[in-house]
């Protein structure tokens, strides 16, 4: 085996299953073009649509994204509701293909906020991906990392409650069964964009021992050459290999032979 086959197969391996994304950066990406705010979550979506595709080439198992916060419902109304559509929209126009490309769509958060319409269009696209095994495609949407935890504890203390379990039997496995996000498992590598070095209650149960990787690229810069950098970083982290985005790239001339991927 040569040098790079092995470097290659060293990455391959040393690969993060499950990659969270803190999409940041869309209002002021927007703000800089002398645009709307909106402007930048219509780049952010393209941005997306992007990273979906490099992660399924990539062969990551899990892509879990921050769309709308727990907290963002303090944005203007306006901002909020324009999200709101694009949401609807991007589900409508986004499940075929995802269908197509082998993509299981889940959504995590609480939805019940959402509108009626919105939130039917949820349970379509979900069901419509359910057989997919692909690439897991979690959202959360209206989603924070407390409320899960909260939500979780409220389901133990009723168990306790009727008996069912004794307080001090409660383990980390059931506390993870109970959240919203146990579907989404442990978070390998949380990357965030948009220069800030925060978790904004994110997934903070599944990123106890996730690599944290902080880029300065605004969300709807986010190409594939950023992502392969912080694929690149989490490798040389873990195996501490010191590869570099070539690496990773090279990786990918492999993978790219399977025309599974976006148009
Ligand atoms: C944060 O940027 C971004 C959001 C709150 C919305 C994210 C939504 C998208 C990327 C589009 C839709 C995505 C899906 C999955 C349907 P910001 O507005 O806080 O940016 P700023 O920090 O520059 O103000």
């Amino acid at each position: 085996m040569t040098l790079p086959e092995a470097q290659q197969l060293a990455v391959k391996d040393a690969m993060p299953k499950h990659v969270a994304i803190i999409m940041d950066g869309n209002g002021r990406w927007a703000q800089q073009r002398g645009k709307l705010r909106m402007f930048g979550h219509q780049a952010g979506v393209k941005s997306v649509r992007r990273a979906v595709s490099f992660a399924t080439q990539l062969g990551v198992k899990s892509l879990t994204l921050f769309a709308f916060s727990s907290e963002n419902w303090r944005r203007p109304e306006e901002e909020v509701s324009s999200l709101m559509n694009l949401f609807l929209t991007v589900l409508q126009r986004e499940v075929k293909k995802l269908k197509n490309n082998n993509v299981q769509l889940r959504i995590i958060g609480d939805t019940s906020r959402f509108s009626e319409k919105l939130q039917k269009r949820i349970a379509i696209a979900q069901n419509e991906t359910a057989t997919n095994d692909g690439l897991v495609l979690n959202i959360a949407a209206n989603y924070g990392g407390r409320w899960d935890i909260v939500n979780a504890s409220k389901q133990l203390a009723e168990q306790v409650k009727k008996g069912h379990l004794d307080a001090q039997d409660i383990s980390e496995e059931h506390i993870s069964a109970l959240m919203d996000s146990d579907t989404v498992g442990d978070v390998d590598l949380l990357i965030r964009t948009g220069g800030d070095h925060r978790i904004s209650n994110f997934l903070l149960w599944q990123t106890a021992y996730a690599e944290l990787y902080f880029s300065d690229v605004l969300w709807p810069d986010f190409d594939e050459d950023a992502f392969g950098e912080a694929i690149a970083a989490f490798v040389s982290r873990e195996r501490r290999f010191g590869c570099t985005g070539e690496q990773v790239q090279a990786l990918l001339i492999d993978n790219q032979k399977n025309e599974d991927h976006f148009a």
